[in-house]
């Protein structure tokens, strides 16, 4: 079984790519929406979240634990393969390499959260693929929360995205990296601000290629079974995301945080 987790509904644009790679394959979705937004908060903290959640995907059955959030595992990525160095780990980064190499102009803008620029794997793209080329990091306060609550045509979700994006566009960028998972959701209202010249890259697809490669290098085989999704927050309110965002209809199940583990709290269909 391979397990997905996100802050919210962002890593939902991960695992539908994950779901249209490998549709046999059972998958385990855990939205850490009580604490949703990650991104402002410590690396630490986020960390000891994300190892929380790693430990009860584990116990669920993962063979596979998908951090389907940059911010996750821009905090945690190397921490739980050496906490955890039996489990194939897949996370995400900003996709820097592809925009480099596809920049006509040299110049790449990237979105995604505080904490997720402040970790050394953002420094570290910077160091291996950036090198000829200005790469613009910009922060955009507000977009994550604003896609949790579906608003993602919103007026007031314009306005904040082209206040974050106008430096960018100022700058002349030509490829945008979306390097929150949350975002490809307001693409089609990315695409209104940018216009054609800007190419948004969203490295989902390719993510979703790496879970594959690692799956087939595991042994254990699989029973088709339909997904399961949990969240510490609302099931009610992920049920109707995962309609509204993923066009899936699904039981959502509880959970609820005791100090650092987490615990099936009730069921709820
Ligand atoms: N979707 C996540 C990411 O890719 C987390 C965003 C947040 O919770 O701030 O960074």
């Amino acid at each position: 079984m391979i397990g997905v987790f996100d802050s919210g509904v962002g890593g939902l644009s991960v695992w539908r790519e994950i779901v249209r790679e490998l549709p046999d394959v059972p998958t385990l979705y855990v939205a850490d929406q009580a604490h949703v937004p990650y991104g402002p908060r410590p690396l630490e903290e986020v960390r000891r979240f994300a190892e929380g959640i790693t430990h009860f995907l584990l116990a669920q059955g993962a063979t596979v634990v998908v951090l389907a959030c940059n911010t996750a595992s821009a905090a945690a990525l190397r921490y739980l393969r050496a906490v955890f160095p039996q489990v194939p780990f897949v996370g995400m980064e900003p996709a820097v390499k592809p925009a480099v190499q596809r920049t006509r102009n040299g110049r790449v803008g990237v979105i995604a959260t505080p904490a997720t620029f402040q970790g050394e794997l953002f420094a570290s793209l910077l160091e291996r693929f950036a090198r000829d080329v200005r790469v613009i990091p910009q922060v955009c306060p507000g977009l994550v929360e604003a896609v949790e609550d579906g608003a993602l045509d919103a007026p007031e979700t314009e306005a904040l995205l082209r206040t974050c994006l106008t430096p960018l566009l100022e700058a002349g960028i030509d490829e945008l990296v979306l390097g929150c998972t949350h975002y490809p959701f307001l693409r089609p209202l990315m695409e209104r601000i940018v216009g054609p010249g800007v190419e948004i890259v969203d490295p989902a697809p390719a993510v979703a290629r790496q879970v594959r490669r690692v799956l087939e290098n595991c042994s254990a085989g699989y029973q088709p079974a339909r997904p399961t999704f949990y969240t510490t927050g609302d099931p009610a309110r992920f049920a109707s995301a995962l309609e509204r965002l993923v066009g899936v209809e699904a039981e959502v199940r509880s959970l609820c945080w005791e100090g650092d583990d987490l615990r099936c709290v009730k069921r709820k269909t």
